[in-house]
């Protein structure tokens, strides 16, 4: 297949782009390594190409619609749900006027659309909503999480005006290799990097709220199979459907890297929600996905990575 990849620079989409040259695809990357690095990326060769370039440009489209794409991932984002409530403006000229670029050039060129949305997008949910259906109200509390919304409706109404096909990703907390500290999911990434430098770590709060790991490989098999699949045109969450305490993921973590982590205790931080779980039912039976990477596992090469790289 041949693939355009928005945001292929960054953190979820060098998973990604290793999996997709691993089975032959040719990859297409697009770029402003705002906050991705080409050195995520493995050696290129012929099978990937990278273009330096941001989605918000006018040129995008002249530029893609020479080449005839099958599929369009589109993960590039502006991924900080604080920036988005600083700066709502900016929050929506990538997340939409840049995504809608991008739907741009899909329509022309009649690509399959993969979409990376979030949790957030359902916002805060009570606890007997666990976990968390796709069928679930959309109450986003932050631009960041509205603008993801909005475009799972553009996408909605692209297939409905223009037969564009879709399938619309919610990723849970992701995390891995190559993560950054910026954006969404972050916690696990904050911690490795201070655990390797031997330094003390912060949990906000009591450490009994919850989160749903999922590690990045997996999600970009996700992708992979929606890319794919005939059951497109709707919502998928991505997560491993477990809740994992911060106490918890600081206990594995301890484990795992064999050190011994001292752990402060800060105030809950406010807009922090307490539980947090998505199921993945719909995925495991439209998509024919499952997360294979254990908490443990996932850690242990989050933490080997970072410990190569500090
Ligand atoms: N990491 C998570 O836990 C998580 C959870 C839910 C959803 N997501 C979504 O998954 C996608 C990928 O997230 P990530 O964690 O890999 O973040 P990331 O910041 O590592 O990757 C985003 C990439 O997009 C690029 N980019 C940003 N703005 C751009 C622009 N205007 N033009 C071109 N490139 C641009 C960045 O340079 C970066 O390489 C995002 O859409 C994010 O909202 C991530």
């Amino acid at each position: 297949m041949k693939v355009f990849l928005t945001g292929g620079a960054g953190f979820i989409g060098s998973h990604l782009v290793r999996q997709l040259l691993q089975v032959d695809h040719r990859v297409f990357v697009m770029d402003n390594v705002s906050s991705g690095a080409w050195r995520h990326l493995p050696a290129r060769g012929n099978a990937c190409t990278c273009w330096q370039m941001d989605i918000r440009e006018a040129s995008v489209k002249a530029k893609i619609c020479k080449e005839k794409f099958d599929v369009i991932v589109h993960l590039a984002a502006q991924t900080m749900v604080d920036a988005s409530i600083k700066d709502p403006i900016f929050d929506a000229s990538e997340n939409i006027m840049g995504t809608l670029n991008v739907l741009e050039v899909a329509r022309q060129c009649g690509a399959r659309v993969i979409f990376a949305s979030t949790a957030a997008a359902y916002g805060d949910v009570v606890d007997t909503d666990l976990p968390v259906l796709e069928t679930h109200e959309l109450r986003p509390q932050s631009f960041y999480g509205l603008t993801k919304v909005g475009v799972e409706k553009y996408l909605d109404l692209y297939h409905e005006l223009y037969g564009l096909d879709y399938v619309v990703c919610r990723f849970a907390n992701v995390y891995g290799e190559r993560q950054g500290d910026s954006g969404e999911g972050g916690v696990i990434s904050i911690f490795a990097k201070r655990i390797v430098n031997g330094q003390d770590i912060t949990i906000y709060g009591d450490g009994k709220q919850t989160r749903d790991f999922v590690y990045a490989g997996d999600i970009a098999r996700g992708i992979c199979k929606a890319m794919t699949t005939e059951n497109v045109n709707t919502v998928y969450n991505l997560s491993t459907q477990t809740e994992t305490t911060l106490l918890d993921l600081v206990k594995v973590m301890r484990e795992v890297s064999g050190r011994d982590i001292v752990t402060h205790f800060g105030p809950q931080r406010e807009g922090d929600i307490y539980r947090s779980m998505l199921s993945n039912q719909k995925a495991i039976n439209g998509l024919g996905w499952m997360p294979e990477i254990t908490l443990r596992e996932g850690l242990k090469r989050t933490l080997e990575y970072f410990e190569q790289n500090k």
